[in-house]
């Protein structure tokens, strides 16, 4: 185990971003590739028999985490800005041991690649996680039913297969994204079909899936919610780009929503935001898409929205709801935010109320009423996006705002300060606890 990689959690859990708020933000920035992209098709590429390179996989430390994880089990690779050329040639371990599988929720995905791989893995169970308990009992039952035989006890997952896993006929309960991942792994080698219904249909299944197809792989459907793949005897390397992350570029929105200017974000997809746009339309701002662009002004206080409800894609995304929510604290009006995804997903509200917010959750449930004013103060990131949220919030706050563990935003965004630093915010980061 290389204990380096939790040493540099710890080395960023002892940082915090310093915000003096109340600039509004200009000018423009590129927005990273997809985190939720680059964690599935990094596992994919241990299927393969050659070399993969991945370019636009963002430098954080989920996408590193995974790269500690093809490490392990004996997979080459290399980092060259964001390109990332991974060799499986060498794979050689069907064990991911405790730690590593602890450092990043979505450790899982390495679940159906593996045993694609070698029809064996032996890897700890995830546990629960910031969002909630976080089961993968939909991901376990599936692959069963492809024939994996897997044993849960002592917190491990020891999984076998007789032979070789068989295609077969899967519904879903819930379209997870996850377990319609690790399905697809896991069946892109299998010996016959498989059929996905009720598959998630986010832009990173869609993705994953052209990674897939890139290296000799038959999945067809992605992006619907009937998925097939037909497998294949071997796959092997490709160069594949991985698709911008739509909730960084949700965010950034968020915060030029909550301090007025205009941005301009490069290298989005905007079909994939048509979900995000018109609450900023709502609230004021103007949006406007030129290609792979979009540039979005607000000129006033952000309007109250109508009620946004997180759902599936194509629905809003429930990791974007935290940094919308903190757009709407210092609006006009009330807005209710109604999560559908995640049980424990409104963890920034505490924070967002230590900055003078007025927010009420109830369950699944929460009502903000738009302040004038917030006041800067030292806050907690509790998750990557409520940390983000946080951030926003103080970003439009008066004086000073100190956001503390920032390791948990380093999981997911890169150049988080530094892009909102070139937008003309006052922020940087600085050492230690408080
Ligand atoms: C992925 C994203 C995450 C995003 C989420 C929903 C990655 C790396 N992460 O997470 O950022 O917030 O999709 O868009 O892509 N569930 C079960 N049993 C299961 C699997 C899921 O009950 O076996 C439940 C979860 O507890 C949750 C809901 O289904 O309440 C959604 O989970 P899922 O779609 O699987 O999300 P993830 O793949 O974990």
């Amino acid at each position: 185990i290389n204990w380096n990689y939790s040493l540099f959690y710890e080395v960023d859990a002892m940082k915090r971003i310093c915000i003096k708020g109340g600039k509004k933000l200009y000018g423009e920035i590129d927005v990273q590739g997809a985190k939720n992209s680059s964690l599935p098709i990094l596992s994919a590429a241990l299927i393969c028999e050659s070399p993969c390179v991945i370019h636009n996989c963002p430098d954080i430390t989920d996408v590193n985490a995974a790269v500690k994880i093809l490490e392990y089990l004996g997979c080459g690779v290399k980092r060259e800005g964001n390109t990332l050329t991974v060799d499986p040639r060498g794979f050689k371990c069907r064990e991911v041991p405790d730690a590593l599988m602890r450092e990043m929720r979505s450790s899982i995905i390495f679940l159906g690649a593996v045993t694609a791989k070698c029809g064996c893995a032996f890897l700890s169970l995830p546990g629960g996680c910031e969002l909630g308990p976080r089961p993968i009992d939909i991901h376990l039952s599936s692959l069963r039913k492809m024939g994996l035989e897997i044993e849960e006890s002592h917190g491990r997952l020891d999984c076998f297969c007789k032979d070789t896993l068989l295609g077969c006929e899967i519904d879903l309960p819930f379209p997870s994204v996850g377990a319609t991942e690790n399905i697809m792994l896991a069946a892109v080698r299998a010996r016959g079909n498989t059929v996905i219904r009720n598959a998630a249909r986010e832009p990173e299944i869609s993705d994953l899936a052209q990674f897939l197809n890139s290296c000799g792989a038959r999945v067809f459907g992605a992006g619907e919610s009937t998925v097939e793949v037909e497998g294949v005897k071997s796959l092997s390397g490709c160069e594949h780009v991985v698709i911008p992350d739509r909730i960084a570029a949700a965010t950034y929105m968020s915060a030029v929503g909550a301090c007025g200017g205009k941005i301009i974000l490069n290298n989005i997809e905007p079909t994939h935001l048509y979900s995000t746009f018109p609450f900023f339309e709502q609230a004021g701002g103007t949006i406007k898409i030129k290609d792979r662009s979009v540039e979005c002004e607000f000129k006033n206080r952000p309007k109250a929205l109508s009620t946004v409800r997180t759902g599936v894609y194509p629905g809003f995304p429930t990791d974007a709801q935290p940094t919308l929510m903190a757009m709407t604290v210092m609006g006009e009006g009330t807005t209710v935010f109604v999560e559908n995804i995640f049980e424990n997903r409104f963890r920034q509200v505490d924070e967002l109320v230590r900055l003078g917010a007025r927010i009420r959750v109830q369950g699944r449930v929460a009502v903000v009423d738009g302040v004038e004013r917030l006041t800067g103060a030292a806050v907690e990131a509790a998750d990557l996006r409520g940390g983000a949220a946080i951030a926003v919030a103080g970003l439009c706050a008066d004086g000073e705002t100190s956001v503390g563990h920032v390791d948990y935003i380093n999981r997911g965004y890169e150049n988080f300060v530094n892009n909102l630093s070139r937008l003309g915010a006052d922020i940087k980061t600085v050492e230690g606890k408080k």
